[in-house]
Order: structure tokens, then C-alpha cells, then sequence
């Protein structure tokens, strides 16, 4: 149970103050700087608001704490810098068997016969903030954070601070070089600054990760100077020229220009090789100088790099293999139920604050009512079937950025007279029957139980609306969770904002109205005015944002990027998906387009023939345009108009690469062959689709020659 504000102690109010703030600091260090966040809106609200409430009852508390901060944190003042080749960021794996598959998987690709040699490098996966530094004709002229991976701030005259970063480099390098590595603080750095702050009664930092970063994006470059950051040098962005055709020769000749580079870094022909460095450097882990929070194993030669490529913003010729997660032991203090966007009831342990791994940790999922009772999503004992209670001590763990998870119960520290958890029968917002479905292709009950009561329920109707105006769908700026929530709740038809269509009737019934929004607390007539610019400037919209703000089940952004570049219009799309009639041709056209199921077919159909959702797209549609914009196909395209299915592996490029390249080119990509297919692009293992279009005739070539044939045409 959450302790009432006005029962706290002076003591009691202050230890939990402390622990939200630092909290609530983390997560606007994920949330705005790191673009991850690590709980939802809803959650950050809530513990905003406790924060502001035990300092109403106890103000001493209010000094320097984040309620002070107007908005959230500034997104710092440093220009933006466009990377001249994006930062990636890398694929994980947790385990040894996936290490192991890593190494298959680019043997496999690589076409890689028995005996054939690959090497791969490992080292140490530094916990600290990548930085890019920019060299022209020897000399540092940028330095730029990571951001998004594409645009990133310029801590140029930070990063000169660096005793390790080079002002220069030697005679003989090439005329642009850009270094990327990890800006990190040492452990012993860290804890001394910690000593200070804590004997000028400062507020603590949380761990070196977040200190490396504050330090570095700092306004005057002497104080990042006096924390005395480090630098490791592992990979390059723009080079004029290459000086190494390896990741080690790369890394070696970074060295000899000055860099640090990591020592630990080994080269390894097989998966056993890499675990056997893992491990080693595992148990070197608690003794080196610096966190670190993994293994990177990389394909050593860069022409192999080239070929394996990438898929989306991570390389395939890396991964990075993560050690376990550090855990702690602490108390369940309540069980409350959550309600998402499409019904489901989450339920949601409020733990005793507790530090892991740097971190202070005082809610976690419990996923289901399985879960707490102690099974799997397949139905699996878990925790040899202990099932989670108010009052038990848990076993909870963080492994890097993820939500921290609870992962045993320790049954001796039960407290006597406990009583299981007992799962609600009812929505706790609508009052609705929640129930779990049954899974058509199992015919078991589904893990997940749902309100039942839709619109009618609120939390799924306001959590709709978030998801509307979420970034990647409308990204409505000034209509955050709590512009939502306020406008939602509001009983004044002038500003009540219920549908997604509300959102944009807002200005004209406001100007009809006498209750004006630029008077009301928070808001102000420049907000306003900014608020109605943001909103009037999503009155046309990318397709996908469209689909993808409808918050359709089972219908992500992937699903959204297919259908929308398969239909072409909001209009098709709809079309296919209305009308109670001819619903196995309904099913098949969708599904046949590539990685489009039956489970989502359904859904989208489901969702168009339920009349409360066609009226309010109406509505929806009478205030913004969805618009899809192709890519102009080169007019030379050889398989403009085309239909063409992908099939096997591909080596050369990902799958979602294939099919936008051929549809940049014109051709319509589909996942089943037919009579009307045209083409089919087979890589090895291809099975049954070969087959088929063996019997019926249709063209067959491999990826090279994909490439000879559209290669002309390419842009
Ligand atoms: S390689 C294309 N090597 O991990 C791959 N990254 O999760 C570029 N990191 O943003 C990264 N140590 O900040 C690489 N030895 C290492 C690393 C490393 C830490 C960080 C880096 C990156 C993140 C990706």
C-alpha cells in the first residue's frame, strides 16, 4: 500500500522524497536525452504527482528537487550536428546459444563452407556515451554525441577537455577521419566525486554512465575538464580513405594515431573462442577500472562487413553478447492494475525503493495474472510455482536499460497470514467484466485478461488517445499524457477532447466558445496558439503515421509501412477492410502481402467493420489527409509494375531492404506465389515457393542476378 502523504514522518517523507527524485532524474535523463524511456507516461506522471505532493506537505523538500523543473529537462543547448554516417546502435543476445547462433548466422550468410575461415573480434562493451570526432586535415573540428543515431549534439569544446581524445593527429592520416568511441568515467573517478558531493551535503550521482554524460554535455567545458573523463576508440564513421581492411588493423591504427584503445580486444575463429573471452573478461569485469556491460563481437574483415550489412539502425556483422543483470532483494508494498489501450489489465508491483545496478527501482510488471501466479505465457511453472503476494520479498533484476523485472520470490521472508493475489474479475476503471480470451490457434486462455468495456472504458479510450499523439504516430508537440488527460477529463464541450477527431475541432470550438483555454491555469495564449499551429500542421499526414495513430491491435508501424506501401491509400486500405461480406477474400488480400498474418488481417478488419471506430475515422477523415508518397520509380525500372516475391535467405540485403528497394522501383512486393506473380527472387534454403513457381512457370533468379537486373535502374 501506497502510504497516505498525510501520514508520512519527517523521515518517512524525506527517504521516499529521495528516492523518487532520483528516480524521476533517471527517467528524464531515458526519456530526453537517450530517447529510451524506461516507463510509460502514465507511470512517470504518477510518480510526479506523489513527488509534488509530499512536497506540498513537506516544502523544505522542494529545493532542488525535478518538480522544479519547468517542463522537464531542457534538451541542452548544444547545436545539432548531422552525422555524416549514422551511429548505430547493436543487436543484443543474452545467452551462449545466441552468441553461438550470431556466429552462424554470419558464416551462413557469408556462404561460409566447413573449414572456411571468419574471424571475429571481442571486447568489452564500454558502459559509457559514444561520441564521434571529426578530424580535417589532422586537426579535431567536431565532436559530436551520439543523439538519435543521426543527429547528435556538438560537445566539440568539451570533448578538447579529454586527455585521451587527440587534438591532432600524426602526419600521414588521411585528410577526414572520424573516430567514434565510449566516453567513460572511471569507477574510482566516480566514487571520489560522489565523496565530494557528499561531504558538501550535494545530492549523490546515480552511477558513472549517467555522471560521464552530465560531465561531458556541460555548458562551461571546464567543469567536464576538472571530472576527468576517458576515452576508448573502437570504430570510425567518414574516412577519406581506409588505412586498415580490418576491425583489429582498424582499431590498431587507431592506436598508433594516439587513441586509447581497449586492451581486452581478442580475434576468434569460432563461437567457443568468443565465450571463452566472454567469460574471461566476465571475471575481470568487477576489477577493471571502468563498467562495462557486455561483449562486442565483430566480423574482423570489413569487406565481409560490407556484404552482411545492416538491418535497420544495427549492424548484422555484430552483436552485442550482455552479462546478467544485477539483482536485489526488496518488498512488494501493493498490486495495482493498469489499464492499457486495447483493454489489457496489467497488474503492476509498488515495490520498496531499492537500488539495482545503480538505479533506484520502485515499481515492476508483473505481466499477468499467470505470471503472479507463477507460470509462463505457455503455461510453464516459473519460480518452481511461487506465486507473488503483498507483503513478500522479491528477487528483482535490471539488466541494462529494460524495466526491471521481478524474478523469484523468497518464500522464507513471507509474512504469516499472507493471501494470494487475487486477479480482478472487473475492469477497476469501467467496472466492465475482464476476461481472457481464448486463443484460436491453442485453444487455451489467452495470458492477457481485457477489459471488455472498449470506448465505454476510459483508460482504454485516453490511453488511445496518447497513443494518437505519440511520437511516431500523430506527434502532436505540447500534447503530451498529461495535455491528454486534462483535455479527456475536462466537462466542458469546448475543450473536452475524447476522440481522436476532438483533437482537431479544438480551435473551432474554442472560437465559438466563451470558456477560452488561454485561461486556464497552464496553458497561456502563446501555449495555446503553439498548440493549434502543432496540431494544424498534422492536418496532412504521412499514411503510415495515420494507420499506425489508429492504435490498431496487432498492428504496429511495420504493418503500417506495408500496408501503406502496398495500398498506396487510406481509401484502399479501408476498402479492403469494410463490409461483413466476402470476409475470406478480405483475409487473403491482406495476408497476401509479406509479413501480414492472419492474426493481423483479422484485426484490421475487426477494427474497420466495428461501426463506433468507421464513424470516428469518418470524422477523423474530415479533418486530416492521410498521403502516401512514393518514391518516384526510375522510369527505366525493369520491374515497374511488377509483382515479385523474396524467398530464402538473402545475403547481400535484409528482407525489408529487398522489398523497398523493389518497391522504390515500382514493383509490388508480395508473399505468396501465384499466378500473378512475376518474379521470384529465390536465396538459398528457398522450399516450397520455388517449387511453386516451378509449376507455374514463373521467372526464378537468385539475388546476384536481382542485382544485374534493377542495379541500372537504381537511384
Ligand atoms: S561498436 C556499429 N563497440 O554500445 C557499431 N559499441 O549498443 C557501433 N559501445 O552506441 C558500436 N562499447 O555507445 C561498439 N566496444 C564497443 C562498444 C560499443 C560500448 C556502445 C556504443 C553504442 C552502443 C550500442
Amino acid at each position: 500500500m501506497t502510504i497516505a502523504v498525510a501520514e508520512l514522518t519527517a523521515d518517512m517523507a524525506a527517504a521516499e522524497h529521495a528516492a523518487l527524485a532520483e528516480e524521476i532524474k533517471a527517467h528524464d535523463v531515458a526519456y530526453h536525452r537517450d530517447d529510451r524511456p524506461t516507463i510509460d507516461d502514465g507511470d512517470y506522471d504518477a510518480r510526479k504527482r506523489r513527488l509534488r505532493e509530499i512536497e506540498a506537505a513537506f516544502p523544505a523538500l522542494a529545493k532542488g528537487s525535478p518538480s522544479q523543473d519547468v517542463g522537464g529537462p531542457i534538451k541542452s543547448g548544444f547545436e545539432p550536428v548531422t552525422h555524416s554516417r549514422p551511429m548505430l546502435s547493436l543487436d543484443n543476445c543474452f545467452t551462449d546459444d545466441e552468441a553461438a547462433q550470431f556466429v552462424e548466422d554470419v558464416r551462413k550468410a557469408l556462404g561460409a563452407a566447413d573449414g572456411d575461415e571468419v574471424w571475429i573480434t571481442a571486447e568489452p562493451k564500454i558502459d559509457g556515451l559514444s561520441l564521434s570526432l571529426r578530424y580535417e586535415q589532422r586537426h579535431l573540428v567536431t565532436a559530436a554525441t551520439r543523439g538519435d543515431g543521426s543527429v547528435g549534439e556538438n560537445v566539440t569544446a568539451n570533448a578538447r577537455m579529454i586527455s585521451d581524445i587527440p587534438l591532432t593527429l600524426p602526419f600521414g592520416a588521411p585528410d577526414v577521419v572520424e573516430v567514434r568511441g565510449e566516453v567513460y568515467m572511471t569507477k574510482e573517478r566516480f566514487n571520489s566525486l560522489n565523496e565530494r558531493l557528499a561531504a558538501e551535503g550535494e545530492e549523490l550521482y546515480v552511477n558513472p554512465r549517467n555522471t560521464a554524460s552530465g560531465s561531458l554535455r556541460q555548458k562551461n567545458a571546464q567543469v567536464t575538464a576538472e571530472r576527468g573523463l576517458n576515452f576508448f576508440a573502437y570504430a570510425w564513421g567518414e574516412m577519406s580513405e581506409m588505412p586498415a581492411d580490418t576491425q583489429s588493423g582498424m582499431v590498431e591504427v587507431l592506436a598508433g594515431w594516439g587513441f586509447k584503445t581497449n586492451p581486452l580486444m581478442g580475434r576468434y575463429l569460432t563461437a567457443k573462442g568468443l565465450l571463452a573471452r566472454f567469460n574471461t573478461i566476465g571475471e575481470k569485469r568487477a576489477s577493471l577500472p571502468y563498467d562495462i556491460d557486455g561483449v562486442v563481437y565483430k566480423v574482423d574483415d570489413l569487406a565481409q562487413q560490407r556484404r552482411l550489412g545492416f538491418i535497420s539502425r544495427a549492424p548484422r556483422w555484430a552483436k552485442a553478447h550482455k552479462y546478467p543483470a544485477e539483482q536485489a532483494q526488496t518488498v512488494v508494498r501493493d498490486i495495482d492494475i493498469q489499464v492499457g489501450r486495447t483493454g489489457a489489465l496489467t497488474p503492476v508491483a509498488r515495490l520498496q525503493p531499492i537500488t539495482v545496478g545503480g538505479v533506484v527501482v520502485t515499481n515492476a510488471t508483473l505481466h499477468n495474472e499467470d505470471f503472479i501466479v507463477g507460470l509462463d505465457n505457455n503455461g510453464d511453472v516459473i519460480r518452481e510455482g511461487r506465486d507473488i503476494r503483498v507483503g513478500d520479498t522479491v528477487v528483482i533484476q535490471r539488466a541494462g536499460d529494460v524495466i526491471p523485472q521481478i524474478v523469484d520470490v523468497v518464500i522464507d521472508k513471507r509474512p504469516v497470514g499472507s493471501v494470494r493475489y487475487e486477479f480482478p474479475k472487473k475492469c477497476p476503471v469501467c467496472g466492465s467484466p475482464a476476461h481472457r480470451e481464448i486463443n484460436e490457434k491453442t485453444a487455451k486462455a489467452d495470458s492477457v485478461t481485457r477489459c471488455t468495456g472498449g470506448l465505454v472504458c476510459e483508460a482504454q479510450a485516453v490511453e488511445r488517445l496518447k497513443h494518437f499523439v505519440s511520437r511516431n504516430a500523430f506527434d502532436i508537440e505540447g500534447l503530451g499524457s498529461k495535455q491528454i488527460e486534462y483535455f479527456f477529463n475536462s466537462e466542458d464541450p469546448a475543450i473536452r477532447v475524447r476522440t481522436p477527431s476532438d483533437i482537431f475541432t479544438l480551435e473551432a470550438r474554442q472560437a465559438q466558445s466563451l470558456t477560452k483555454l488561454e485561461n486556464v491555469e497552464g496553458f497561456g495564449k502563446s501555449s495555446v496558439a503553439k498548440l493549434y499551429a502543432a496540431i494544424n500542421e498534422r492536418r496532412t499526414i504521412a499514411l503510415t503515421r495515420f494507420l499506425y495513430g489508429l492504435g490498431i491491435r496487432h498492428a504496429g508501424e511495420g504493418t503500417a509501412k506495408r500496408l501503406a506501401r502496398h495500398f498506396g491509400s487510406y481509401a484502399a486500405i479501408r476498402d479492403v477492410c469494410s463490409g461483413d461480406d466476402w470476409q475470406d477474400r478480405r483475409v487473403a488480400a491482406l495476408t497476401e502481402i509479406e509479413d501480414i498474418g492472419v492474426t493481423v488481417a483479422r484485426s484490421l478488419i475487426e477494427f474497420h467493420q466495428d461501426p463506433n471506430n468507421a464513424g470516428e475515422v469518418e470524422n477523423l477523415l474530415r479533418e486530416v489527409s492521410p498521403e502516401h508518397k512514393v518514391a518516384e520509380a526510375a522510369a527505366d525500372s525493369p520491374v515497374i509494375g511488377k509483382t515479385v516475391v523474396f524467398t530464402g535467405s538473402l545475403v547481400r540485403m535484409s528482407r525489408e531492404e529487398a522489398q523497398a528497394m523493389a518497391e522504390a522501383l515500382g514493383a509490388k512486393v508480395s508473399g505468396s506465389v501465384s499466378k500473378k506473380t512475376d518474379l521470384l527472387v529465390a536465396g538459398p534454403g528457398a522450399g516450397s515457393k520455388l517449387e511453386k513457381a516451378k509449376s507455374l512457370d514463373v521467372k526464378t533468379i537468385d539475388e546476384d542476378e536481382w542485382f544485374e537486373l534493377v542495379g541500372p535502374s537504381l537511384p
